[in-house]
């Protein structure tokens, strides 16, 4: 069965696979385009629509003023108008909904709105903005131990400032919605979402109706990586606005330009940090202070922050730690989820401390970082003993795996050989943290139904984009029932078959929806075991199924899969189940920033080498090698596409994806002309993962440890073994820590005095 493919994977190569905008619309379905605000910060003082409403095809520019229910999309904190009302706060803000009958009078009608903004100070950076005391709430810290006294006793203390800049999503599918009236003023919307229950609340409170009248349906999404976990939901609020005072079917994609402008993405960081060790190498102090720069409204920029401070120490064991967050406000796009969600942000700064104090120092990051390690029973900074540590097992089954040794050997003798050419190496470890950290989030359901045929129809709460999700739901009804995956649907993820769901997020979709499914499939087996044992006149101990077939202890009865279904049908057995999962013994207490908020964490190790051209300041990386713990991979296809996808996407972080906004607000790198973001060149040629021998967790579904987003921070790894090749070119080098490494950077720091 661990060879099943991604079922999605033959629609997708032959262009059958369904996204919002292949939906086949209704007669008369009318365009929805966004008129966003061209200022990032100031008043409303006009806004003239009259020009833009009497083009012909025009049908009706809303604004906040139309708006039935609350004019309010904010989620964690309620702050972010779904149309500004007298001020706008960042370019590409929305202000208005045009709708007309086709794109382009849409486009033109957008071209001749007039608006007169009375201009205020625009804040674009988060240090900028602490210092201003513009903060989106109330700083968080977390504390184990004593910092003050221990920096005393410590023989090295380094300080520095780092930067990590954001990250534009990129998902293929740009963020859409399809809006469909339907009888008793109730609306069906299909949405490019990972989350339809945030959609429905969004929608039923923008239209000041009950969430029952909203049906939220998700066939896939072309991508989310976050992008989609919140910010999917003002389009869907839109085109549900717009239908629901038209009672037309509406259907509003944002274009790439329109996406790039409109959408926040990953938190850029300034933050700074004060780490301390003793002789023998050992870390027993770190402080670090994060000032995320949140964007114009909160979004999940709280969420994000505390996640930042869950992986301030990575896989490290610090005895003495302190580190606070602040979410500062600005003039850009609400900054929100993506892949890692505020985990890397924080590792970076702490491997930016290790390799400066290495530097500092004059030994080798790797000793302090082994040296470091998280070991069984090491209480972190918010309280969770660690068990089942994978830590130094996967460290040490790197170095050995990969033989460290020789490969850092062959790049010494490689610099000493070669002058314009340099090769770094580093190596990354990584722990992440498996559970929304916000407890109440951490439960999921499934709806099964086996046909009377003896096929089978799946519906859970999870969403598939890209990560196969679905695929290994089907595997696990498949397994559980003994049948064949082709005798098994997925269906679309819809709030009326299985409602209240968490975002598909935090990577932990398949634990939670899978262990449900695990139960619903499990509760119907257990219904058909006791018919067929009726039938077979056997103890229902002695039944188990195989490739569709009734065995009793193991032989082969006379009684097929399709058989027993169909009998289990004329005795009025139930063929149908609901079941739901929480996750157990997770806890965290927010008040002491304490508790046990993971169900598990997921470990591994990357080594990275890279050689720097230096006289040109671009690089290559010649081999990624990584022992990853999957725990037990429950399709290890499926999972190894997760750790190269995310370990993509993490270098271009760290290295070609440069986000850039002007003093004023405006997004700069608004096209693929200038982001740039890795291709199958970018990446070594040489990736190599290899999984790490453990016994997987029990919390994880089928004991296969969550996957989707922990690799993302290998990448980290990159940054750090293009620097050691700058070190090895330039010993006048002095360590920056300022993230993208773009060739530009790599060139100024070759050649800086
Ligand atoms: N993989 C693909 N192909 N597309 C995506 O949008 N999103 C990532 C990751 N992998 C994503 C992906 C993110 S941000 C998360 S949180 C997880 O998938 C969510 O899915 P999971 O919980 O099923 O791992
Ligand atoms: Mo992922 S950033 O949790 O959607």
């Amino acid at each position: 069965m661990n060879s099943i493919k991604n079922i999605d994977s033959f629609g997708h190569v032959r262009g059958e696979s369904l996204f919002v905008d292949d939906i086949i619309v209704q007669q008369n379905t009318l365009c929805g385009l966004v008129y966003d605000s061209p200022k990032a910060h100031g008043i409303i003082k006009n806004l003239d629509l009259s020009k833009a409403a009497a083009i012909e095809g025009v049908i009706k520019i809303f604004t906040y003023k139309d708006i039935p229910g609350e004019n309010q999309i904010g989620g964690i904190i309620p702050d972010e108008p779904l149309l500004a009302e007298n001020e706008a706060h960042f370019v590409g803000q929305p202000i208005a909904l045009i709708v007309a009958t086709s794109d382009s009078i849409a486009k033109k009608a957008r071209a001749l709105i007039e608006i007169k903004i009375e201009e205020l100070p625009i804040i674009t950076g988060a240090k900028e903005a602490a210092s201003k005391k513009q903060f989106i709430n109330t700083p968080r810290t977390f504390s184990l131990g004593n910092t003050d006294n221990a920096f005393i006793e410590c023989d090295y203390v380094f300080e520095d400032e780092v930067f990590t800049n954001g990250q534009e999503h990129l998902y293929l599918e740009t963020q859409g919605a399809y809006a469909v009236p339907m009888e008793n003023g109730s609306i069906k919307v299909t949405s490019s979402t990972q989350g339809p229950t945030q959609v429905q609340k969004g929608i039923a409170k923008i239209l000041g109706i009950g969430m029952h009248r909203i049906e939220v349906d998700v066939i896939r999404l072309g991508g989310g990586f976050g992008g989609k976990e919140d910010q999917a939901t003002p389009w869907a609020a839109l085109t549900a606005l717009a239908t629901y005072l038209l009672k037309k079917p509406v259907k509003l994609i944002l274009n790439r330009h329109d996406d790039l402008r409109m959408t926040g993405k990953r938190h850029p960081y300034e933050s700074n940090f004060k780490i301390g060790l003793t002789k023998e190498l050992k870390i027993i102090a770190f402080e670090a202070d994060f000032y995320q720069n949140s964007g114009a409204a909160a979004d999940l920029s709280p969420a994000v922050a505390e996640r930042t401070l869950f992986h301030a120490t990575n896989s490290y064991f610090v005895k003495n730690v302190k580190t606070t967050v602040y979410s500062c406000k600005t003039n850009l796009p609400p900054n929100t989820a993506f892949r890692g969600f505020g985990g890397p942000q924080g590792m970076f700064v702490i491997e930016a401390a290790i390799a400066k104090a290495a530097s500092e120092i004059g030994v080798t990051t790797t000793q302090i970082q082994e040296t470091n390690l998280i070991q069984e029973n090491d209480e972190l900074a918010y309280g969770q003993l660690m068990t089942q540590t994978e830590a130094i097992n996967s460290w040490q089954s790197a170095f050995k795996k990969f033989n460290y040794k020789k490969l850092a050997t062959e790049i010494e003798v490689f610099n000493t050989k070669n002058k314009n050419f340099k090769k770094g190496i580093s190596v990354m470890p990584i722990c992440f943290g498996i559970s929304f950290t916000n407890t109440p989030m951490n439960h999921a359901r499934a709806l099964v139904h086996v046909y009377q045929d003896g096929t089978v129809g799946v519906s859970t709460g999870a969403v598939e984009m890209g990560q196969s999700v679905n695929t290994k739901m089907l595997q696990i009804a498949a397994q559980t029932f003994a049948i064949q995956p082709d005798k098994i649907k997925l269906e679309t993820t819809n709030t009326t078959r299985v409602a209240n769901t968490s975002p598909t997020a935090a990577s932990s979709t398949a634990d939670l929806n899978g262990k449900a499914l695990l139960k619903a499939c499990s509760a119907i087996l257990e219904r058909l075991k006791t018919v067929a044992a009726q039938e077979l006149k056997v103890r229902q101990e002695e039944v188990s199924l195989q490739n569709e077939w009734i065995y009793v202890n193991s032989k082969k009865s006379s009684l097929s899969w399709k058989e027993l279904v169909a009998n289990a049908m004329l005795a009025r057995v139930a063929l149908s189940e609901k079941s739901h999962y929480a996750t157990p013994k997770i806890h965290f207490d927010k008040t002491k920033e304490k508790g046990h908020p993971f169900a598990y964490h997921v470990y591994g190790t990357a080594i990275i080498t890279t050689t720097v051209d230096c006289t040109r300041g671009t690089y290559i990386f010649d081999s990624i090698k990584i022992i990853h713990d999957y725990g037990k991979s429950m399709n290890k296809g499926i999972d190894l596409g997760q750790v190269e996808g995310a370990l993509a996407q993490g270098i271009g972080w760290m290295t070609m994806e440069e986000i850039a906004y002007d003093k004023k607000g405006n997004l700069l790198s608004n096209a693929l002309s200038t982001y740039k973001i890795p291709d199958i060149f970018s990446i070594a040629e040489n990736i190599e993962v290899i999984p790490l021998e453990t016994e997987g967790n029990e919390m994880a579904i089928l004991k296969s440890k969550a996957v989707g987003e922990p690799p993302l921070m290998y990448g980290i790894g990159a940054y750090f073994a293009i620097q050691n090749a700058i070190k090895a070119y330039n010993p006048s080098y002095k360590l920056k820590f300022h993230a993208p490494m773009t060739p530009e950077k790599v060139l100024m720091s070759l050649y800086q005095k």
